[in-house]
């Protein structure tokens, strides 16, 4: 495994093929994220299984999830997590380090398929900063959370982190916000302290800041190596379709009825869309349909107004 910012669902929590209704290798996987951050790891997962079918959902109403409790995370994530299960996912893709950092264990232990997380790519960081200086951008729950501070504590050896909560940068990027200059200067000050503490490498440590990476690049130029996990993610997902059995059948090896029904990843959203339809449509070239969907939880029962 590259990267140890990884976690794959473990084989005790995972049943996959042993009940006759467990959704098959044509099932599509299901992406979650607070809001539009996820695309990035849709993005990475699309390039990486071209041959799978993908559902994103994004929780757009209740985003960001960075500053929420942990209850209200765990609560949100479950939902989600178990309305894509009622779509037929096989496998799961929590793309948000938010909901991984504080209710991973508990969604994989309450699931019956493959539950694949994500955390800031702090170990790939560790190994290649040459100043030995690294900055952390995540939001404030996953910088405060005890699976961060194990992961941070595991790979710090002579290593100095910095950990910056990016306040503000999800809300921006959830208005499609990712380069005004407003934008801009508020990455500049949690950006130029690193720089000036001769930080050399950067953990996008949220699934929204890899598109930020140009509004990065111009603060700090060549600087900083950016280290964002989506492609990790993507062969972790792999790893895990393969040792389930769960890998889609290739275009190439399908008849054509079979073949016909590669479709391009359906959309959805709490809120009304438009936002996750104009990210993915200029960030990933789809110009998809995205559907609204209300999606009830056991805190916040069937009400659909933000809290
Ligand atoms: N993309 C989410 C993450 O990776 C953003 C969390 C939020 O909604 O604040 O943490």
């Amino acid at each position: 495994m590259p990267f140890d910012a990884l976690r794959s669902s473990s084989s005790s929590a995972v049943s996959v093929g042993a009940s006759p209704e467990a959704p098959g290798s044509n099932a599509p996987i299901g992406i979650f994220d607070s809001g539009l951050g996820g695309l990035s790891v849709l993005r990475a997962v699309r390039a990486a299984l071209p041959d799978e079918r993908l559902i994103y959902a994004a929780d757009s109403l209740y985003a960001p999830y960075g500053e929420r409790d942990d209850d209200f995370i765990a609560d949100r994530t479950l939902a989600i997590c178990e309305w894509l299960l009622s779509q037929g996912a096989k496998a799961l893709v929590v793309a948000c380090n938010t909901a991984t950092s504080q209710s991973i264990a508990q969604t994989r232990e309450s699931l019956a398929v493959p539950v694949i997380g994500v955390e800031p790519g702090i170990k790939p960081a560790a190994i290649t900063s040459q100043t030995r200086v690294v900055g952390v951008l995540a939001t404030a729950v996953t910088l405060r959370s005890a699976r961060f501070q194990a992961l941070a504590e595991r790979h710090t050896g002579d290593c100095r982190f910095i950990l910056q909560p990016g306040y503000g940068l999800v809300q921006a990027m959830e208005r499609c916000d990712t380069d005004s200059p407003e934008l801009v200067a508020l990455l500049r000050s949690y950006v130029q302290p690193m720089l000036d503490a001769n930080a050399d490498t950067l953990v996008l440590g949220c699934t929204h800041y890899p598109f930020l990476d140009e509004a990065i690049r111009s603060i700090a130029g060549d600087r900083l190596t950016l280290v964002d996990t989506s492609v990790a993610i993507a062969r972790q997902l792999e790893r895990q379709l393969d040792s389930f059995g769960l890998r889609a059948v290739p275009a190439q090896d399908q008849d054509q009825t079979q073949a016909q029904a590669i479709e391009l990843p359906r959309f959805y959203s709490t809120n009304d869309g438009q936002t996750l339809r104009q990210l993915a449509a200029s960030l990933l070239g789809l110009d998809m349909v995205v559907e609204h969907v209300v999606i009830s939880s056991r805190r916040l029962g069937l009400e659909s107004d933000p809290v």
